[in-house]
């Protein structure tokens, strides 16, 4: 049978292994898990997988927050979001994202925002969200913090 469910922050372990595929600057599970429990959670991160029989740990995971933006609004902000690769092509991602939207109207939110790569490696990524209608709105800009 699959499963979603939030992982709550004793279990954010079950998550992890997920996660770093996509997050791999981490280096290792237990980093990974230091990071999300001390400095995201506090700041309203939170996580819900996708759990199947035949394993313990969730097999696709999206990492969100509850955030306001002068330009946005209430959004629901989709920070993260994997299919451990042996389970891609089963709907997994497609159930969080539709879960996503869910919670987005249950916490009253406006809307559902998240930035993506442009990489031909985010291409399954990216229909995946044209198929849940997100549309593109901006480019994403960054520097380094010590550039001048
Ligand atoms: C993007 C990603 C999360 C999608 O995860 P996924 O669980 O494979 O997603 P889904 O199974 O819902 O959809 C994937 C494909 O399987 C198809 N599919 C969905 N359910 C299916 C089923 N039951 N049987 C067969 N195919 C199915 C979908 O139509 C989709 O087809 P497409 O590739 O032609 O678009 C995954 O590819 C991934 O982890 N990529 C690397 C990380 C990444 O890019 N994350 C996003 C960062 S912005």
């Amino acid at each position: 049978m699959t499963e979603i469910r939030e992982i709550s922050a004793d279990q954010t372990k079950l998550g992890a292994a997920a996660l770093l595929e996509l997050r791999p600057r981490w280096g290792t599970v237990d980093a990974l898990v230091d990071f999300v429990d001390t400095d995201l959670r506090p700041r309203g991160y939170r996580l819900v997988g996708v759990f199947t029989e035949a394993d313990d740990s969730a097999v696709s995971v999206l990492g969100f927050r509850e955030a306001w933006h002068s330009a946005w609004g209430h959004h629901l902000y989709v920070d993260d979001l994997i299919t451990m690769p042996a389970a891609r092509g089963h709907g997994h991602a497609d159930l969080l994202m539709t879960w996503a939207k869910q919670e987005a109207l249950r916490l009253n939110c406006e809307a559902v925002h998240l930035d993506s790569g442009v990489g031909p490696d985010r291409a399954p990524a990216h229909r995946l969200y044209m198929r849940h209608h997100l549309a593109i709105t901006a480019h994403h800009f960054t520097v380094s913090a010590d550039n001048h």
